[in-house]
């Protein structure tokens, strides 16, 4: 089982090269606080935020990943080259389609070729 670097507020960070570390790795979730019971929702993913990942051959973001408590929902994948290829960095997004029937806490796990699993923090969703 691959170990799983949980997201730390980078601004408690003091070191440059650690929080671009932690930042470039882990993904956030964007959406709404709220959604209707049966309806599809909008659930975006972005690997990083202030800071970008390489997309080199060997070191690239291959997959994201959306749970909704324990269960897996939905996950994307990607090749080196998605994000401008050898040598270019980017963030790495995805939006996702997914019908909530009950309150929800989703949480986002995105994958480094070379740096392993990484995860949001949670997101809360009142479904009604
Ligand atoms: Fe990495």
């Amino acid at each position: 089982m691959p170990k799983i670097n949980v997201y730390t507020d980078i601004s408690e960070v003091e070191r440059e090269a650690k929080k671009d570390y932690i930042d470039r790795h882990s993904p956030f979730i964007h959406c709404e606080p709220s959604a209707k019971a049966g309806e599809t929702f909008e659930v975006t993913v972005q690997v990083g935020a202030d800071y970008q990942h390489p997309d080199d051959m060997d070191h690239y973001i291959s997959s994201v990943a959306l749970y909704n408590k324990d269960t897996k929902v939905a996950e994307a994948t990607f090749f080196a080259g998605s994000q401008g290829g050898q040598d270019k960095k980017g963030n790495t997004r995805v939006s996702f389609g997914v019908v909530l029937e009950k309150d929800a806490t989703l949480v986002a796990h995105a994958y480094c070729t070379k740096h392993g699993v990484w995860e949001s923090l949670p997101e809360a969703v009142a479904v009604a």
